[in-house]
C-alpha cells in the first residue's frame, strides 16, 4: 500500500507571520492525521523560519503518529534531531537563501558525513532517508552510504508538468532510479512540488511507496479545507 505523508511546515508559517500561537501545527499534526495521513513531516530548518523545537519536540511524542523529521547535516541540529527522537529522518541539503530544498543532496561530496549521521540515527533505531535527485549514481552512493530510504526530489518533474512540458526523460530518470533503489533494498519516497496532476502520474511508477507532500495541500485546503484534500489525494495515491 503506497502511504500519504502530509509536510505541515506550512501551518507554521501562517502562525508565524502574526508572532502569535495559531495555527498551532502540533494541533495540525493531530487534525492531519485522523483526516488519513499516514505520516507527517516537518521540517526543522537551521534558521527556523517555520517548525521550532518545541513545536518539533512535542509533534513527536504523540503517540501513534509517524513523524517524519527532515534536517540537515549541520551538527547542532542532528543533535536535537538525536534527542527530539523522530519515528524517521530525512536528511536535506539546507540553503540559508532558499525559498524552499533546491535539489538533493551533494552525496558524492558528503558521503562521510551523511554515513556518520545514518548510524547515529540507527543506534536510536530510526530510520533514515536521503533526499537526493533522480539518478543511477545517487542510488548506488545511498546503498553505500547505509540508508534505508531515498526520497526521490520531484520539483523538476512536477515544474515540467506545470509548464506543460515534454516530461518523458525526467520521468523516466524516477523510474530507472525507484526500480534500481527497489531491488538493492531501499524504499523509496518522493516529493518536492507535488499536486493532484503530478501525484498522479508517478502513482504508475509501483516502486514508490510513499509521496510527502506540503505546499499544495496547505495552499489548496484554503479552497477546500484540509479534511476535502488529504481524501482526494488518498483516492488518488491508493487506488
Ligand atoms: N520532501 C522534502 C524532502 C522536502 O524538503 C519538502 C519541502 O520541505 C517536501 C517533500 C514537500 O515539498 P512541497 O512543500 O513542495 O510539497
Amino acid at each position: 500500500m503506497k502511504r500519504l505523508g502530509v509536510n505541515i511546515d506550512h501551518v507554521a508559517t501562517v502562525r508565524n507571520a502574526r508572532g502569535e500561537t495559531h495555527p498551532d501545527p502540533y494541533k495540525a499534526a493531530l487534525f492531519v492525521k485522523k483526516q488519513g495521513a499516514d505520516s507527517i513531516t516537518i521540517h526543522l530548518r537551521e534558521d527556523r523560519r517555520h517548525i521550532r523545537d518545541l513545536d518539533a519536540k512535542k509533534i513527536c511524542s504523540i503517540k501513534k503518529l509517524f513523524v517524519n523529521l527532515e534536517i540537515s547535516t549541520n551538527d547542532n541540529i542532528v543533535k536535537n534531531a538525536l534527542k527530539i527522537k523522530p519515528k524517521f529522518i530525512c536528511i536535506v541539503p539546507e540553503n540559508r537563501n532558499e525559498i524552499t530544498t533546491e535539489g538533493g543532496l551533494n552525496l558524492q561530496k558528503n558521503k562521510i558525513k551523511i554515513k556518520k549521521i545514518i548510524s547515529q540515527f540507527r543506534q536510536k533505531k530510526i530510520r533514515t532517508s536521503l533526499f537526493i535527485n533522480p539518478n543511477i549514481k545517487d542510488i548506488y552512493l545511498s546503498k553505500e552510504i547505509g540508508a534505508d530510504c531515498v526520497e526521490l526530489h520531484t520539483g523538476y518533474l512536477s515544474y515540467l508538468i506545470k509548464s506543460k512540458r515534454n516530461i518523458s526523460k525526467e520521468y523516466l530518470k524516477i523510474k530507472k532510479s525507484a526500480i534500481l533503489a527497489s531491488k538493492i533494498g531501499i524504499e523509496v519516497h518522493a516529493g518536492h512540488g507535488l499536486d493532484y496532476k503530478s501525484t498522479k502520474i508517478l502513482t504508475k511508477i509501483n516502486e514508490i511507496k510513499e509521496f510527502n507532500i506540503g505546499h499544495f495541500i496547505i495552499g489548496e485546503s484554503i479552497f477546500h479545507g484540509l479534511t476535502f484534500v488529504i481524501k482526494k489525494f488518498n483516492r488518488i495515491i491508493k487506488n
